[in-house]
């Protein structure tokens, strides 16, 4: 099998399952939304949680906002249902701080207004021809806003877990690590050569993943599992916040002005480290992968240990890269789409699993907890990979590209299956640390490995 897309459609006419699949992924994405804008009552929807947020309720109507632009204008052609609103709902011209000012529509307004999208939605989607043109081959603008969807969900759970007071959601914890899991290696070697980066064929992979290319990839050792917060929580009692030998200069001076000493939401009491976690606080689980971290703290973690944190290619490579065929694979584990069993995914729990988890979802060189979990830093800049198209529109990928902005990659426990593949890549400013995003550490191969 080479290269080409879903591997888990079901037989019969392919146009049919395709509509059945945009149809599953637009639903599923609906059912979210539905249980993160109903779990608090109307003052938590319009409220400002954090300045780094946006209300509930913005993106509630942003999100039928993207999905009338795209799916009821572009694809069905039809009439603008709240050209009013456009503006309100434009990421670009108001900043996240700004949107509780904004005239936006109450929570019930919010609510009809995206039903409605989607009911006209779903008529178009019935009679689309879903070929003939980029937007709609392969069904693309409705994965496209499913992804989108999703994506503000994981956003809407962000603000959930900067919200104060008692838990509004709740999830069983992940189970406890397989057997095997101490006894790993802490690092595996990534053989040197060229691989396959990025992908042409992914039917619903968004622009900034394409084209594929080759790419040579020196050898390189890369960790097993990602950073726990016992390893982690090692670093600050070493006084890792305190000695600049760790900090690029810019994390040093952000840092020491904010007066930052340990992972966002984490809390010192007596000898123990406490978290708050979606309302409630715990001790913070030293087997569990670190999160709410910076690209700062996980570079300068990094350095401590005599590390660096990987290059997105070495990240992809040691994802994608199957050493017996030299082919790059969909996913970690191969080229099925992502089951309960792969990976820690689609918000089934409010937290990462514990490092080791999830043998069935290891990369072919045997590597961990690649996808789901914790968004993973890599040290490069977001940039567009060589034969790069915007599509279809500028502001999704093209006006973040340049050296403000590190890539992330794997999705953590909020993102869908959807909305993650191997070839997903995430880009946030190097201070952020509300994000669901821990790190792995890399080193480059001594030659005689190589
Ligand atoms: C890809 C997660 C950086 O949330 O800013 C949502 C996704 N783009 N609406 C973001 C996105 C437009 C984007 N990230
Ligand atoms: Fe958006």
């Amino acid at each position: 099998m080479t290269d080409t897309g879903p591997s888990t459609e079901p037989a019969g006419d392919p146009v049919e399952a395709l509509r059945q699949r945009a149809l599953h992924a637009l639903t599923a994405a609906r059912e979210r939304t539905s249980t993160l804008t109903t779990c608090v009552e109307e003052p938590d929807l319009t409220a400002q949680h954090s300045p780094l947020m946006s209300p509930l309720v913005w993106d509630l109507a942003h999100i039928g906002n993207q999905e009338e632009l795209w799916l009821l204008r572009a694809v069905g052609g039809r009439e603008a249902l709240r050209p009013d609103i456009d503006k309100v709902y434009d990421a670009f011209e108001h900043p996240r701080a700004e949107r509780p000012s904004l005239p936006l529509l109450p929570p019930a307004e919010a609510r009809h207004y995206v039903a409605d999208v989607r009911n006209r939605v779903l008529d178009i989607l019935e009679a689309a021809p879903l070929q003939g043109s980029p937007l709609v081959d392969a069904g693309f603008a409705f994965g496209m806003i499913a992804q989108h969807e999703q994506q503000h969900d994981e956003t809407m759970l962000i603000t959930h877990q900067l919200r104060r007071g008692p838990a509004a959601l709740t999830a069983p914890p992940p189970g406890s690590a397989p057997a095997d899991a101490a006894a790993l290696p802490s690092e595996v070697l990534v053989p040197g050569g060229p691989f396959t980066m990025g992908t042409s064929t992914e039917p619903w992979a968004l622009d900034n993943e394409r084209p594929a290319h080759t790419r040579d990839v020196p050898s390189f050792h890369i960790d097993t599992v990602p950073v726990s917060n016992g390893a982690y929580a090692c670093f600050v009692a070493d006084g890792g916040y305190d000695d600049p030998r760790w900090w690029a200069p810019e994390g040093w001076a952000h840092i020491r002005e904010h007066g930052l000493a340990a992972p966002l939401f984490w809390r010192r009491e007596g000898t123990q480290w406490l978290r708050r976690r979606f309302g409630v606080t715990e001790p913070v689980p030293p087997n569990e992968p670190v999160v709410h971290v910076s690209w700062y703290e996980a570079d300068a973690y990094a350095r401590w240990a005599g590390r660096r944190l990987p290059t997105e290619a070495e990240w992809e490579k040691a994802a994608r890269h199957d050493p017996v065929t030299g082919r790059s694979l969909r996913y970690p584990w191969g080229d099925a789409d992502p089951a309960p069993e792969h990976a820690n995914l689609g918000q089934r729990h409010l937290q990462p699993a514990p490092v080791g988890s999830y043998p069935e979802g290891a990369s072919r060189l045997g590597v961990r907890q690649l996808m789901g979990d914790v968004w993973e830093w890599t040290a490069s800049d977001f940039l567009p990979y060589p034969g790069f198209a915007a599509f279809p529109y500028p502001e999704y990928s093209e006006v973040f590209f340049g050296s403000a902005y590190k890539v992330l990659r794997g999705g953590s426990f909020a993102v869908d299956p959807v909305a993650c593949r191997g070839t997903f890549r995430n880009w946030d400013l190097p201070i952020r640390r509300q994000i669901f995003a821990g790190f792995r550490t890399a080193r480059t191969a001594a030659p005689e490995s190589a």
